[in-house]
């Protein structure tokens, strides 16, 4: 049986993480089907949600983006199966490396935007968990994540980085990810650019752009894809962005009660 979720001890970062996964898996009621993001913030509602799923006797229904969130979801319990047999989901819950004013995201700083922009865009609502230094006014200064094959790898950078040159960005450096000595892969064996490119202007034109170059598999762009974003703090109180209201967010998301009691 895995150990009661606690909050005790964590630093302000963690509370924050904590604080937003914690509201989010309010969200989950039985008989869903919810699709499991990835990440230190994600890897705090997948182990919260485990806790409710015990403590509630829920019967739900998981799809993991990544085999890291597969790995922790099955030592909590919770019942996994893979997209294809649950075919649509209620709900996603992820975090997310930066979010704007319209809930646009830049995810893939764990390497897991392909599953996870898969499973998104197959589910009714996407809630996104994040503390507030994902917040930013114009995406860009998290680099952009770009996944590509691994055959002709150093033609679609070129490729890449000449598309970079008619777009509205400030920065035209890109990277191939690491792990260690190696070139970083994929849960699909697949590698990833990181585009240092400062400052998106046209999100929409550069996430197009990008996914038409031969070699390229997908980008860390999520538009028109997140319903809702929580915002935990230090001190464990969270806020709601919502896509049109953001009233409505705030009272959809918290019920009045923005601050949990035991944090
Ligand atoms: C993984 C992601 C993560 O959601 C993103 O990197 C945020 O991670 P963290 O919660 O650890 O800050 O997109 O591919």
């Amino acid at each position: 049986m895995p150990d009661t979720v606690s909050s005790r001890g964590l630093s302000p970062i963690d509370t924050a993480k904590y604080a937003a996964a914690r509201r989010a898996v309010e969200f989950v009621q039985n008989g869903m089907k919810v699709g499991l993001g990835t990440g230190s913030t994600a890897d705090w509602m997948v182990r919260l949600l485990g806790q409710k799923v015990r403590q509630d006797n829920l019967h739900i229904l998981c799809v993991p983006t990544s085999k890291r969130t597969a790995d922790l979801a099955h030592a909590q319990g919770l019942a996994l199966t893979t997209l294809d047999e649950a075919q649509w989901l209620d709900l996603t819950i992820d975090g997310a490396d930066e979010f704007d004013a319209e809930l646009n995201l830049i995810k893939g700083g764990g390497g897991a935007l392909l599953h996870e922009k898969i499973v998104a865009t197959a589910s009714d609502q996407m809630i996104v968990i994040s503390d507030v230094s994902k917040q930013v006014d114009t995406l860009g200064a998290f680099p952009l994540p770009v996944e590509v094959i691994p055959f002709g790898l150093q033609s679609t950078r070129a490729l890449i980085e000449e598309t970079l040159v008619s777009m509205d960005v400030a920065g035209r450096k890109t990277t191939l990810r690491r792990n260690g000595d190696a070139l970083f892969k994929t849960d699909e064996g697949n590698h990833i650019i990181d585009l240092h490119v400062q400052r998106i202007g046209h999100a929409r034109q550069l996430a197009l752009a990008l996914n038409q170059l031969p070699g390229v598999v997908e980008n860390g762009l999520f538009i028109d894809t997140c319903d809702l974003v929580l915002i935990g703090h230090g001190d464990g109180h969270v806020d709601a962005q919502g896509i049109h209201d953001p009233a409505a967010a705030e009272d959809m998301a918290l019920g009045g009660k923005n601050i949990f009691t035991d944090l």
